[in-house]
């Protein structure tokens, strides 16, 4: 029975691996992974430059954080000289309104700048106690004015609208 296969090369070559070149090939290979690699870097390093500015601000405590207006309480509910706690910017973020006057009202995050203990307003001293190692603050600024702590308390931006008080964004301790 004749078989397909004649056992000839099929056409006239002196080399049949002619369209290997291997020294050429590599040379190739080695510019292209080089020109994938730098254009790689360049796209990288274009596209991570505004989150770069991002977090240099962030470590830098230039920026302040704007958050989702979040309502803090009804005015009504809230009488001149009383102080409630709130969360803000998170859940677990605990923080502090006073309202001082008719129209004036502070908030602070009320994590004692010391060791974090809770911070309380004193309505009778005007000011705002920590009573882990009798930390003082000012109400109207969130600067201690005794005890250990020695940064000021992370202030917290409210707007009054529409008979309710709303925390805005956190302000950043400035050097
Ligand atoms: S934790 Fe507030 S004074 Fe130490």
């Amino acid at each position: 029975m004749p078989s397909d296969k004649n056992n000839k090369i099929p056409f006239n070559e002196d080399n049949y691996t002619h369209n290997i070149e291997r020294n050429n090939e590599r040379k190739l290979d080695r510019r292209g992974f080089m020109k994938t690699l730098v254009g790689a870097a360049g796209v990288f390093a274009i596209s991570s430059l505004p989150w770069g500015m991002v977090a240099a601000k962030e470590l830098m405590g230039l920026g302040e954080k704007e958050y989702p207006h979040k309502k803090i309480t009804d005015v009504s509910k809230l009488a001149i000289g009383d102080a409630m706690n709130f969360k803000f910017p998170g859940d677990h973020d605990d923080a502090i309104l006073i309202r001082l006057s008719e129209k004036k009202y502070v908030a602070y995050q009320n994590a004692c700048t010391h060791l974090r203990c809770p911070v309380f307003w004193v309505k009778e001293e005007g000011e705002m106690i920590c009573p882990c190692h009798h930390g003082k603050f000012d109400v109207e600024t969130g600067v201690p004015t005794a005890g250990p702590p020695r940064r000021p308390l992370p202030e917290i931006q409210v707007k009054v609208e529409n008979g309710a008080v709303y925390a805005v964004r956190v302000k950043r301790y400035e050097v």
